[in-house]
């Protein structure tokens, strides 16, 4: 039987009080419905259909072509009359014999293995619930009292007392063949207090017509949580960075405080890696052995070889870092920045799409930019590369073994030889010659006559 899928994604949020549609609202980095998407994809289904409405243009060109195997088709759903109604835009693009599985886009932790079950279907509806202390919100599943079969779902907005004890309630996922659900949306009525077409309608419709309601209970609730709120966001935010947390350590690594470490994208770490508080790692991050992160450090894609140490407030942006090298605090690496092994880069230090060789150090208050750095090299405090004449980036280029004196501007395009050494406070146009001494350096004089101001007391 062919598997395809509808993910619901129309709706504006509007209890997210946000001008960006729901679905594209991000958790761990990534907007809820790339992470439905992924799971929808892991079923292999024959087409994946998306239902958008709301800022349809935004969100369907939120979505890489390349996150998913399967097709996917965007459905559009001109006015959000319910979830019904949205189900039903989809249906004249699927084959009448297929499983039809619902996703919503705001539920996005749910993971292939809990609907894999809901696939196969031959008549009536496979109905994913889920059990809470306190269901409010959700729609209540109404079973017999006799049989215990499910042969309703009531909204929270239309239940009565008795129904609104109930603690079963509907996670909004359901698979049902085509041909059916196309009958029973047609019977679908939006008499009901939000005025909408009502998908779980279905579920009644199909037990008057004799047919089977199959109920599967997900026993992890962070699965099926929806996202209605920022509140609820944050709450699967921390739920979601907890278990991350929880995978790291299991690895070996050494978190200072699993609840204060984000993880947005993916992070390998080798052999006894510490993490201080507040790490943030984003995009692809990888770590070698006894690798040190200080606290309050953020991490973009970037490499980092063994024994490296971050030090506090530090940023390392889209950097290759070889082995044993030391950054910050408070330095700041900008992408396309390559450091040999045991570079250092101490604090309140810039470097930009750069390259600088093994055992080279920049300690104190720099700016180095469009570099390519020779071996042991060591550049003094306040030194910057003026690589930008207001126009044009340009490279500066220095050779193994050079020293820079404290204060200096190279301006660049310029080239220091190797082993020279340039004086302090010196601003180098030139190509320097390698192993000699350059400075640019006005004479030093003094003033016979003068005075230094002294404040008039009177005044
Ligand atoms: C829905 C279910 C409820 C269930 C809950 C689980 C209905 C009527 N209620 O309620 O039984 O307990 O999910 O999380 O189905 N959407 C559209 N077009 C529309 C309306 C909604 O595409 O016209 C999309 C929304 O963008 C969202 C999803 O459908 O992604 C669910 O809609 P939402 O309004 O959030 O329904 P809930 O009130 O959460
Ligand atoms: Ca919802």
């Amino acid at each position: 039987m062919t598997l395809e899928i509808v993910i619901l994604a129309a709706g504006q949020g509007s209890r997210m009080k946000s001008d960006l549609p729901k679905v594209l609202h991000t958790l761990a980095g990534q907007s809820l419905l790339e992470y439905v998407l992924r799971s929808a994809d892991a079923l292999e289904p024959a087409k994946i259909h998306v239902v958008i409405g709301h800022q349809s243009e935004r969100v369907s060109a939120s979505v890489n072509k390349h996150l998913t195997r399967a097709e996917i088709h965007w459905v559009h759903q001109h006015q959000q009359l319910g979830t019904g109604h949205a189900v039903a835009q989809a249906l004249p693009n699927i084959d009448p014999a297929s499983c039809v599985l619902i996703l919503a886009g705001d539920v996005p932790l749910i993971q292939p293995e809990t609907l894999r079950p809901l696939c196969e279907i031959k008549s009536g509806v496979n109905l994913l619930t889920a059990i809470l202390p306190d269901a409010s919100g959700f729609g209540r599943i109404i079973r017999d009292p006799v049989t215990k079969a499910a042969i309703a779902v009531v909204e929270h907005k239309d239940a009565n007392e008795q129904q609104l004890a109930i603690r079963e309630f509907n996670t909004g996922v359901m698979a049902a063949r085509a041909d059916e659900l196309k009958n029973w949306l047609s019977l679908v009525k939006n008499e009901n207090t939000q005025s909408e077409y009502y998908l779980p309608d279905i579920i009644a419709l199909a037990v008057k017509e004799n047919k089977a309601i199959n109920t599967f209970t997900a026993n992890d609730t962070v699965q099926v949580s929806g996202v209605n709120s920022q509140s609820d966001l944050a709450t699967l935010e921390r739920h979601f960075q907890y278990q991350l947390a929880e995978s790291l350590m299991e690895d070996g690594v050494s978190l200072a405080d699993p609840g204060r470490i984000d993880i947005r994208g993916t992070l390998s770490a080798g052999r006894d890696c510490r993490i201080d508080i507040n790490a943030i790692f984003e995009g692809d991050v990888a770590l070698g052995d006894r690798v040190k992160i200080g606290p309050n450090v953020l991490i973009r894609d970037s490499i980092l070889g063994d024994d490296c140490t971050i030090e506090a407030n530090s940023i390392v942006d889209g950097a290759q870092i070889a082995s044993a090298c030391q950054i910050g605090p408070f330095a700041r690496i900008r992408p396309d920045t390559r450091l040999g092994n045991g570079a250092k880069i101490g604090n309140f230090v810039e470097i930009k799409k750069s390259d600088i060789g093994e055992g080279s150090k920049i300690n104190h208050l720099a700016y180095v930019g469009d570099s390519k750095l020779g071996r042991r090299v060591n550049i003094g405090a306040g030194v910057i590369t003026c690589n930008y004449d207001g126009a044009y980036k340009h490279q500066t280029i220095i050779g193994d073994d050079v020293f820079i004196g404290s204060d200096c501007q190279l301006v660049a395009p310029v080239e220091i030889g190797e082993g020279a050494t340039i004086g302090a406070g010196s601003t180098i146009t030139k190509d320097a010659p390698a192993g000699l001494l350059s400075l640019s350096r006005s004479p030093q004089i003094q003033l016979d006559n003068w005075q230094r101001p002294v404040k008039d007391q009177a005044k």
